[in-house]
């Protein structure tokens, strides 16, 4: 399985795709934001003199839907404010749009000319020109020019790894690292996180413009012990929905085994370990947040809102990840069935326990 061949959210509008499924992630952007622009307005402030004329901004793993440009104008009226506040002009804006070229880039760019003009509406003429790339291509390689780009942004995207881990053969009945996997499971894994971000810092060193800020929020854990079901809990569950349907001859044993999930979730020692090792940049800010799995359900207005809906919900904000993953491994015509017996499990879940999801956010400096 070639991961660029098979990650993408699912695409357009409609019921279960992830614009209309990733109120979770919108949560996770809210909760991160003032830090997000508090970076921002750093780079800005210290680096002005370098930003001759254009402020150019990369959200790498933008996918699509509502988060993709919630994300981007938060940072543009962010400097906007910044520039009235200070009596500066508004500097005109490049924007580049970033993720796998599976990602479904007509939906943002049919939205983007309303989109601008409620910005202009709500920020005034004062706001300099917003111009719009799409870059598509994988984060892990080159995807702009050299000292081409002051800030770099990216939410719940850099979790996913340029490859399942070699060696995990032995990963029988899991997905992912799972209590009953071998610990060499968890070691590839980890490697292959370590090898892939260091490859993302690498790339990343080579795009910013000294004194440029990069601000990355990564699903991960909260704990140092990486055995911690923190971090695999969630696809630990999925799992069980799987080998249900392999007890019941529904999926073949042989296919379960072969299907593991290209995602690392990092703590931040990890993370810190990592950017201190590639050496280019410094780090200004590094928490772990948190958010409770019921967060699929923020934003939506219901009112039958309990626990039962949650996790029905959950599964469908689960499902817009990783739909078109495994319909390419199982077929499909066993998708609606998975996600229903998943739904099921995490009601069963979210009533007993109170599960979290745990975001590693790092705001790190070009030096
Ligand atoms: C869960 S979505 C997050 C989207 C958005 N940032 C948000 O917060 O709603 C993760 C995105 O990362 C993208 N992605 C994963 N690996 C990538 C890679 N190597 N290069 C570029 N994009 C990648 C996926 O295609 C997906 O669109």
């Amino acid at each position: 399985m070639e991961v660029i061949d098979v990650l993408r959210m699912k695409e357009g509008t409609g019921k279960t795709s992830y614009a209309n499924n990733s109120s979770l992630q919108k949560r996770v952007i809210t909760i991160t934001m003032p830090v997000i622009q508090a970076a921002i307005i750093n780079m800005y402030c210290n680096i002005s003199s370098m930003v001759t004329k254009t402020l150019r901004i990369a959200d790498l793993g933008c996918s699509s839907g509502p988060n993709t440009l919630f994300v981007v104008s938060e940072l543009v009226r962010t400097i906007y404010e910044t520039c009235e506040i200070s009596g500066r002009q508004s500097p005109e804006f490049q924007i580049y749009l970033n993720d796998l070229p599976g990602n479904d880039f007509n939906t943002i760019f049919k939205s983007l000319q309303g989109y601008l003009e409620k910005m202009v509406q709500n920020m005034g003429t004062g706001l300099g020109p917003c111009f719009f790339m799409g870059t598509p291509g994988s984060f892990y390689g080159r995807l702009f020019p050299s000292q081409s780009l002051h800030f770099v942004h990216s939410s719940y995207s850099l979790m996913w790894l340029s490859q399942v881990p070699q060696g995990i053969e032995n990963n029988k009945g899991n997905i992912y690292m799972g209590s009953t996997s071998p610990p060499n499971v968890f070691e590839a894994y980890y490697k292959q996180f370590q090898s892939d971000f260091s490859h993302f810092l690498r790339c990343r060193s080579e795009e910013l413009v000294p004194g440029g800020r990069m601000a990355l929020t990564i699903l991960g854990k909260k704990s140092e012990d990486r055995f911690n079901s923190d971090g695999y809990y969630i696809w630990e569950l999925l799992a069980m929905a799987l080998n249900e349907m392999v007890s019941e001859e529904i999926i073949e044993e042989a296919e379960m085994d072969k299907f593991n999930i290209p995602q690392y979730p990092p703590s931040a020692g990890e993370v810190k370990l990592e950017v201190e090792k590639e050496g280019s940049f410094i780090i200004d800010y590094l928490e772990v947040s948190q958010v409770e799995w019921n967060a699929c359900e923020w934003g939506v207005s219901t009112n039958n809102q309990n626990n039962h809906n949650v996790g029905y919900d959950l599964a469908q904000c689960m499902r817009a990840v990783a739909e078109p993953m495994l319909a390419s491994h199982f077929g499909e015509s066993i998708i609606d069935e998975i996600f229903r017996r998943y739904g099921n499990i995490l009601c069963d879940r979210i009533a007993k326990e109170n599960p979290k999801f745990y975001n590693v956010t790092v705001v790190m400096v070009k030096k």
